[in-house]
């Protein structure tokens, strides 16, 4: 059965259930394997999507007409050459970026129809980011690290906190929380930043080349945590990658080439 990241520290979350949209890694979803059969929903629709970007007055077409669909629950791996459009197309499926055309629905909602402030609002309840290169705050602790997507909700410092302990603990950290980035491991930060991803219970994870800066063992801790956060708390997953290995690790592999999708 699937679990919520409450029931593995043994707290109860229903006095956060009116205050975020779903209480710590919450998961009411049958897990892929327990469907046995039954079609999932499509939480991501990318809908003939074109992009392209201006370089001296030139203008560089990277993605063209591009159609996606991504099941709920799924893990899908997107491989291709560099500057084949990976990173660009996961920035459009995470709000973070806009299409020149096309449509792009993630859990119902048009993300290309959402305003600038809208988008920022959506992302934050929606989409939680693992980036090759970690991306944290060297000033910010561990714990201020992961809690810092939180200060954008609602949530007392008391019901942060908790969150916040939840995460680091899923990614097995409890026991670092006060350690600044410069003082962990490559592996360790990048722990830190899925912790990150995970704090407010996204919908969505997007991982850009997750495992692209990281020794070969921290790479499979990471996958290793990424499969587990897909198959026990049914996060569906697109993750960019390099790596033939961290690709298998996925159900599905596409990849993306001279702008198409195959
Ligand atoms: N902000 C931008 N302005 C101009 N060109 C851009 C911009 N972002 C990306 N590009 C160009 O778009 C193309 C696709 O870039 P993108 O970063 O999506 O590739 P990628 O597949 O993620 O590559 P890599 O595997 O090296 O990360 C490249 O030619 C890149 O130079
Ligand atoms: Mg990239």
């Amino acid at each position: 059965m699937p679990k919520t990241l409450a029931e593995v520290e043994n707290v109860s979350t229903t006095n956060h259930r009116d205050i975020i949209e779903a209480p710590v890694l919450s998961n009411v979803a049958p897990t892929r394997k327990d469907r046995k059969g039954i079609m999932p929903n499509t939480l991501v629709d990318v809908e003939s999507v074109s992009k392209s970007y201006q370089r001296n007055g030139l203008r560089i077409p990277v993605l063209e007409n591009i159609n996606l669909s991504v099941p709920e629950g799924e893990f899908l791996a997107l491989m291709g050459p560099s500057g084949s459009g990976k990173s660009t197309l996961l920035n459009l499926i995470a709000g973070i970026d806009r299409p020149d055309a096309g449509n792009i629905i993630v859990a119902n909602d048009d993300v290309t129809k959402l305003s600038e402030s809208q988008m920022a609002d959506w992302r934050a309840h929606h989409i939680g980011f693992i980036f090759q290169f970690y991306n944290l705050i060297p000033v910010l602790t561990a714990y201020e690290n992961v809690e810092l997507p939180l200060l954008l909700t609602k949530l007392s410092k008391r019901d942060r906190d908790e969150h916040v302990k939840t995460a680091l603990s899923v990614v097995g950290l409890s026991d670092r929380m006060k350690h600044y980035p410069k003082q962990l491991s490559g592996g360790q930060q990048q722990r830190v930043a899925i912790a990150r991803a995970i704090v407010a219970d996204p919908t969505l994870i997007v991982a850009d080349e997750p495992t692209g800066d990281l020794d070969k063992n921290s790479a499979v801790e990471i996958l290793t945590l990424l499969e587990r956060l897909n198959e026990e708390f049914n996060k569906t997953i697109i993750m960019v990658t390099h790596d033939q290995r961290a690709a298998d690790k996925a159900h599905t592999i596409r990849h993306l080439d001279k702008g198409e999708l195959q």
